[in-house]
Parts: structure tokens; C-alpha cells; sequence
């Protein structure tokens, strides 16, 4: 099939790549010439375990394209994928003029039939929006349309895997015609016909349950998604804080809940909070969304304010053992949002390291593959080349994101760096006896 995706970002570059690799002819279209120059000469923007390989591979074999026209890769596309950027807006509604402009750009170009995928997260009823625009900017042109609405769950880090081994796919359709051509598209990852090129292994046998639904549900599907998810890290990080009160420990508290298979183990990590470009703009996206729709989604703004007092609690922690923060050195471990990838928007670190800078620390920093994205984001802190570098004359170290080489690291080596061996795990990611028997004062979230 001939599909055109819109939007090199994550999902794009992902949805591209993972639909030649199943055998589909790819145009990914992006209007960023830089990024576009930088994909046809075999380079590649983001760190995505898998993906440069498969980019490669699917460019050299010729199925896999690139350009920064629509007009180009909308010519003989039966399915195009919408995946440009839904920023937040200052209200945290999702910013929907990029989609509004591709959508008039294909309904102008458009020579025949196309099937009009969205798969950016948007707010209920964007669907209906992109099937206006189509109306009223596609009346000259030869094309005709369907809308669907087919959201993306993949995880940064694992977005391969995600995409060709998914738990589900949600399509959201008007007809059958749409539906028909959405599994004929998906067919080899619904019969799972291929091992994953990444861990070359099939998980399940069983084909991939498709949802479908109509337009406005498979659009509520992802925001929600995101939402509960978010919702159960916040719960689980307010019972952490209890558990610090108490005297539990909030690792044994949510193991015991997680076994319930009714609650489950994922999503119940206690630190400093989620971060990364989806859950937390989703999450905002979804209370405005609620707003405009005259509900105020009170739960999830706590959510939020839970998620937001994660810092609070990191600094309290380093207060609490350090008295006064001004001229000390504090020592960052990790920047990016979460381990296996290089993002760092809105990471927990980044906004740890402005609060600490405000009340006068000085932040030196390292993460094995976000120093650079850091930098540009935050020009403030010193970027160091190791772990080791970083704990140069600190007086404590604070683990942000729980990459697992940190839990090898030589401690004895990066105590005998340290002015004081103070560690404040922000991800519960490291033996806390280990770390007492090579001298550091261990400091866990809720444990
Ligand atoms: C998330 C969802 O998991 C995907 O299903 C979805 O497709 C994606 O957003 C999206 O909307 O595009 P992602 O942002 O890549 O994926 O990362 P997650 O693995 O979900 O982690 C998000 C944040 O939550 C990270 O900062 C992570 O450290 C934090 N987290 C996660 C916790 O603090 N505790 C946990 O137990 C789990």
C-alpha cells in the first residue's frame, strides 16, 4: 500500500519506518528542511533504540522515502497519517494549527481517494474539524476523503517494539471502507507475521485485538489512556510521601498492590514524577478539553499538583540533610525524562536543576545520551563527560533518571569525589544497602 506520513517526529519517524518494514511503500513529509536533509542522507534526528537501523535499511531499500512537499508524498497515497506536534497552549489546550494547515494542504493536493489518518493525540472532536477543513479546501480539487482517528500508545525508548508488537489498535472510523483499509494496512502486525527486528522475538501468537469505534471514542481512547496512567503514578507517589510519615515502604507497598490483577504492577514506580512530551500536556489537554465541555476534571488537576510537588519533595530532601543550598554543589544524575531515550522535554531533571539554580546551588550534570538536548534546553549547569565527573566536589548526588548503568556505577570512586556522600535516589532504582556499604547516606522517595 502507498501511505504518506506527516510529521517526523516520534510517532512519524516510528509509524514510517514500522510500516516499510511490514512491506508498505513510505513518504514521510516534514516541513523542517534540516531534519528532512538529515533522514535522505541516512542520518537520523532522535535516539530510539532500533529505529536508525531500521531507517536505514528501509531506505536503502528504496521503501522508504522523504521530502518536505505534501504535494509529493500526497500523490498516490491511499492512507495518509497526520503526526505533527500538538504543543500546549498557555490555557494547556492542545494547539491544533499545524493540523489545521496539513489537513488544507492535503484537501488542496489531493488527486484521488485518501484515507486521512490522525495520529497525533488530539481533543475529542478533531476529527470532525480536519472533515470540515477537507469540505470547504478540497471542493476544486479531484480528491475525496475519509477521517479516521487511529491513536499511537508507543513508549519512547521502546516505540519499536510498541508499534510492531501493540497491545491493541484503537481505530476510530465513519465506515467500512476505512475500516477494511486500516487492517488491510495493519494486517502483518494484527496476524503478527514477523519478528520484532529489535528483540527478535514475538511475544504472543494470538493476533492484536483491533478496537473500533467511532471517531470521537478512539480520540477520548488515547487522552484517557494517558490520563489513568498519569493518575496512578500521582497515586502512588502521594502514598510514597505517606509512607515517609509512617515508616512503610511505599517499593513493598506497591508491590503488594500490584500482584492484585486487578490494579496491576505497572505504572506504580514512586520519584520525582512523570515527565516527557505526552503525559504531562496530555494530561493538561484533557482538563481544558473537559472545561470547554463545562466539567471541571477536579481529579486530574490533582493529578497534576501531586506530579508538580515531586520537586518540592526532592529539594525538601536535600534541605532537610544540606541546611542551607546556596553555594553547594549538587550532582545530577540522568536528564532525560525516563531511560532509553534522549528527550528531555519537560524531564523532572531539567526542572530540578532550574529550582536548584534559583536558590543558588550549582548543578553540575551527566546522562549517556541527553548532555547534548540539555544543554539546548538548559544553557545554566555544567555538562559532565561521566558520573564520575559530576560528583567532583558535590555534596550530594541526585539520581534522576534510572538509566541502568548508574545502578553499576563505582561508588567508592564517586564517594571519594564527593565533598559529602549524600544520594537522594529520585527513582528508587538503586540497592540502598549497597550504597551504605560504600558509605553514602542513602535517601529514597517513600521508602
Ligand atoms: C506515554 C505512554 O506510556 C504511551 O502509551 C503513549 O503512547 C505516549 O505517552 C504518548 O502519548 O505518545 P512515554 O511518554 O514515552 O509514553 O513514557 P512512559 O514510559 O509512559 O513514561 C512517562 C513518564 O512517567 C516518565 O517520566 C516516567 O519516568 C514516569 N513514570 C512511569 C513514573 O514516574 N512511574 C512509573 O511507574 C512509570
Amino acid at each position: 500500500m502507498d501511505v504518506c506520513v506527516i510529521g517526523t517526529g516520534y510517532v512519524g519517524l516510528v509509524t514510517g519506518a514500522c510500516m516499510a518494514e511490514v512491506g508498505h511503500r513510505v513518504i514521510c513529509v516534514d516541513d523542517d528542511h534540516g531534519k528532512i536533509r538529515t533522514l535522505q542522507s541516512g542520518g537520523i534526528p532522535i535516539y530510539e533504540p532500533g529505529l536508525d537501523a531500521m531507517v536505514e535499511r528501509q531506505r536503502r531499500g528504496g521503501r522508504l522515502t522523504f521530502t518536505t512537499e505534501i504535494s509529493e508524498g500526497i500523490a498516490g497515497a491511499t492512507i495518509a497519517f497526520i503526526c505533527v506536534g500538538t504543543p500546549p497552549k498557555e490555557d494547556g489546550d492542545a494547539d491544533l494549527v499545524a493540523v489545521e494547515k496539513v489537513t488544507r494542504r492535503i484537501a488542496e493536493c489531493a488527486a484521488s481517494y485518501t484515507l486521512i489518518v490522525q495520529k497525533s493525540t488530539v481533543p475529542v472532536h478533531t476529527g470532525t474539524w480536519i472533515e470540515r477543513t477537507l469540505e470547504v479546501y478540497g471542493r476544486t480539487a479531484a480528491g475525496t476523503f475519509d477521517v479516521a482517528s487511529n491513536p499511537e500508545f508507543l513508549r519512547e525508548g521502546s516505540a519499536v517494539e510498541d508499534f510492531l508488537h501493540p497491545e491493541r489498535l484503537v481505530f476510530g472510523v465513519q465506515n467500512s471502507r476505512s475500516e477494511q483499509l486500516l487492517r488491510e494496512l495493519y494486517a502483518p502486525i494484527i496476524e503478527r507475521v514477523f519478528t520484532c527486528p529489535v528483540h527478535e522475538r514475538c511475544p504472543e501468537r494470538e493476533p492484536v485485538p483491533v478496537v473500533i469505534t467511532d471517531v470521537p471514542s478512539a480520540e477520548l481512547i488515547k487522552h484517557a489512556s494517558n490520563s489513568f496512567l498519569a493518575l496512578k503514578i500521582s497515586f502512588i507517589n502521594a502514598v510514597a510521601d505517606l509512607c515517609e510519615r509512617v515508616g512503610a515502604d511505599v517499593e513493598q507497598v506497591a508491590h503488594g498492590m500490584g500482584l492484585d490483577r486487578r490494579i496491576g504492577p505497572a505504572f506504580l514506580r514512586a520519584g520525582l514524577g512523570f515527565g516527557g512530551y505526552c503525559f504531562p500536556k496530555d494530561l493538561q489537554a484533557f482538563i481544558a478539553m473537559a472545561r470547554r465541555h463545562g466539567m471541571d476534571f477536579a481529579l486530574l488537576r490533582e493529578v497534576e499538583r501531586i506530579n508538580q510537588a515531586r520537586i518540592d519533595r526532592a529539594v525538601a530532601k536535600l534541605q532537610d540533610r544540606l541546611w542551607n543550598l546556596r553555594d553547594k554543589v549538587v550532582g545530577v544524575l540522568g536528564l532525560a525524562f525516563k531511560p532509553h531515550t534522549d528527550d528531555v522535554r519537560f524531564a523532572p531533571a531539567l526542572a530540578l536543576i532550574e529550582r536548584l539554580e534559583r536558590e543558588g546551588v550549582t548543578v553540575r550534570a551527566y546522562d549517556p545520551h541527553a548532555n547534548e538536548k540539555a544543554r539546548e534546553a538548559l544553557p545554566g549547569f555544567t555538562c559532565c563527560p561521566d558520573p564520575y565527573a559530576v560528583a567532583e566536589g558535590a555534596e550530594a548526588l541526585v539520581l534522576c533518571t534510572e538509566w541502568p548503568e548508574f545502578a553499576e556505577l563505582d561508588w567508592a570512586r564517586l564517594r571519594g569525589a564527593m565533598v559529602r556522600p549524600l544520594l537522594i535516589d529520585g527513582r528508587n532504582a538503586l540497592d540502598p544497602q549497597k550504597l551504605a556499604a560504600a558509605g553514602f547516606e542513602y535517601v529514597g522517595m517513600g521508602r
